[in-house]
């Protein structure tokens, strides 16, 4: 999964976390627990990629399964109001989301997808895009193309890809990138949906605040502003299976400042609540896999691999989260307050049995 720590500095280490998040995924797919044409384009070699144990496919599956469902209700919510929409996310890495997008049922509500990551990454997925013609064909025109940045960017009438550095002040990346006055790619007029799925924990919470604060900054002049936010990282290190995570992980040189703040699951919506936002949630992948996904989905993936270790799977799950943030004017709140994860099954009676403390 990783190569020798001694041969790697702190960033390239953080780097190489895409490559477990890409691998992941590409094990979940061929599992089927998950379908994605696009994730094998991606991963270099990946016919000869092995498959993960089934507790990381069922991680990838709960997590994967309950991000798009609070995405694709980004999209549709914004189809029902007569608006397009944005996506921002930060750290990208291999992820496939806006190709899924593109070529699914909403794709008309997207206005723009933009990634950002850090240049070794960004230069890698730019030059996959071109040589699959499965991706690129997304994109739409030849024509209508470009690669900038030296090759580490890449820009076609509605995907952008960035690079940046994330930790930089945000005036200086993503004010130049996205906001420029000589033609912003940025609407504030439209819903915009920022996605960090397991970036901010590698940055100082300092450098995080500061990145969602410029977004907040330059969305709230519009009178109808509407933000969202989605963070899924690991939080709870503080306890003894959390320390352990921590130190097999600073033995691969990565650190994970960002998760410091945040010791259980009802600290992780203060991210967002003290910056401003409208209402924040979060819930746990342990959380999640037992009550909002549907049940069908939990039977047909039962099926799948076999898994004897329940109480280990719920105690990996039990150190991540989803956290969701919406940031609203008054204006729009009503139309956009009911967005965020609902309970699609109760629990089986024995595993809520197993829950009560
Ligand atoms: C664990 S991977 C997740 C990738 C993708 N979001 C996903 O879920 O599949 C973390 C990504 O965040 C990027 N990243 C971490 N810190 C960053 C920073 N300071 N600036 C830009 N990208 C960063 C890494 O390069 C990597 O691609």
């Amino acid at each position: 999964m990783f190569p020798p720590a001694h041969s790697q500095d702190a960033d390239s280490s953080i780097r190489l976390t895409d490559t477990d998040a890409s691998l992941a995924r590409l094990s979940a797919v061929q599992k089927r627990y998950l379908e994605d044409p696009y994730i094998k384009h991606l991963v270099p070699r990946s016919h000869l990629q092995p498959p993960r144990p089934p507790l990381i496919n069922i991680g990838t599956f709960v997590r994967a399964t309950a991000i798009d469902d609070l995405v694709f209700q980004w999209l549709q919510r914004s189809t029902d109001l007569g608006t397009r929409c944005q996506i921002v996310s930060l750290g990208a890495g291999s992820d496939t989301r806006f190709w899924r997008i593109a070529t699914g049922a909403h794709k008309v509500a997207l206005a723009a997808y933009v990634e950002l990551d850090f240049p070794e990454i960004t230069s890698k997925k730019a030059m996959a895009i071109r040589k699959s013609r499965d991706l690129s064909a997304v994109l739409g025109n030849p024509a209508d193309v470009t690669v900038a940045h030296g090759g580490t960017g890449l820009h076609s009438p509605t995907y952008h890809l960035f690079p940046a550095d994330l930790r930089l002040p945000p005036a200086d990346t993503l004010g130049t990138l996205l906001a420029s006055p000589s033609g912003a790619l940025l609407s504030p007029a439209l819903p915009t949906l920022l996605l960090f799925e397991c970036v901010l924990v590698y940055m100082t919470p300092t450098a995080s605040s500061a990145l969602l604060q410029w977004f907040v900054d330059y969305f709230s002049p519009e009178g109808s502003a509407v933000l969202g936010s989605i963070v899924y990282e690991m939080f709870r290190l503080q306890d003894s299976f959390g320390r352990v995570m921590v130190e097999n992980l600073r033995a691969r040189h990565v650190s994970l400042p960002g998760a410091a703040p945040y010791p259980d699951v009802h600290s992780l919506p203060g991210r967002f609540l003290a910056l401003g936002f409208t209402a924040a949630r979060a819930l746990t992948l342990k959380e999640i896999r037992k009550s909002y996904i549907p049940r069908t989905e939990l039977e047909r993936i039962s099926q799948l691999e076999l898994i004897d270790e329940i109480e280990e799977l719920d105690l990996v799950l039990d150190h991540y989260a989803i956290t969701w943030g919406l940031f609203v004017s008054p204006a729009v709140a009503v139309a956009w307050g009911e967005w965020g994860l609902r309970v699609k099954a109760a629990p089986p009676v024995d595993e809520d049995e197993e829950d009560e403390e």
